[in-house]
């Protein structure tokens, strides 16, 4: 499938704001809701932050369960009667015990930060006939890892495809962001705040500062894969 660059212009200016920060997944949950053509009145949201997917939908529901492993998040989630909140890690097995079963189970902008994507994929096969996710892959922040010899965390759109394909009958599209700053230290403030960096080995002062000096492009760069379909079984 083509790659289309999204181009999404965040300049220095209003890049402290919180909703700033956030620019890339709500673009990416709106573009995630877009490939469901169908109203599913029972929605299980992996990883559901503030509730960027709830907030979107425009169709009544007869049941939402939101989780998310930060207390945090889970306190600024919509919450009425059709919403059931559970602050939980998705990788544990213990969550999916006694959760029933879905019309949809959606992930915006979370997978990527599974433990074990192949057995948490496995467990979600069970509670659902339809799936929709999209997962950062690691050529987000390509530039950087490149520059600083240092491989992503994230995973590999290829394996990625692979891992879900085992599971589900599944139509994808991968989206390359473009979100331009007007220097490059806003660039690096962005990523510190922003929620999707990550991995184990954080730059050093002195390597960040090499980093911000050599730093070629106007813009950070995001991939992201649009994983929707419907269970093997089903
Ligand atoms: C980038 S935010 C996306 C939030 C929301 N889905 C959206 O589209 O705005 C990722 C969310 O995943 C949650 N998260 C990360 N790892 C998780 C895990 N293992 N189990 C549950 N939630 C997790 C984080 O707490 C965070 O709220």
């Amino acid at each position: 499938m083509p790659r289309n660059p999204n181009h999404i212009k965040a300049f220095s200016k209003s890049a402290d704001s919180y909703d700033a920060y956030n620019i890339v997944q709500k673009e990416v949950a709106v573009a995630l809701l877009a490939k469901i053509d169908y109203q599913p009145r029972s929605i299980l949201d992996l990883g559901a932050g503030s509730g960027a997917i709830y907030r979107l939908i425009d169709w009544e529901l007869e049941r939402f369960v939101a989780v998310d492993q930060s207390p945090q998040m889970c306190k600024k989630h919509p919450n009425d009667h059709s919403i059931e909140i559970i602050c939980a890690n998705f990788d544990d097995p213990l969550l999916y015990e006694d959760l029933g079963r879905f019309d949809l189970v959606i992930s915006s902008s979370a997978l990527q930060w599974s433990q074990h994507l192949q057995k948490t994929l496995g467990q979600i096969s069970h509670h659902t006939d339809h799936i929709a996710f999209a997962i950062f892959c690691d050529k987000t922040f390509e530039t950087i890892y490149r520059l600083t010899k240092r491989k992503s965390f994230l995973p590999n759109s290829a394996e990625l495809l692979q891992s879900v394909d085992k599971y589900f009958d599944i139509e994808h599209e991968i989206k390359e962001y473009q979100l331009t700053f007007e220097d490059n230290l806003s660039k690096f403030r962005y990523i510190k705040r922003s929620g999707v960096s990550g991995g184990d080995r954080q730059l050093s002062y002195t390597e960040t500062k090499k980093l911000i000096q050599a730093y070629p492009l106007e813009y950070l760069e995001f991939e992201v894969i649009f994983v929707w379909g419907r269970s093997k079984k089903s």
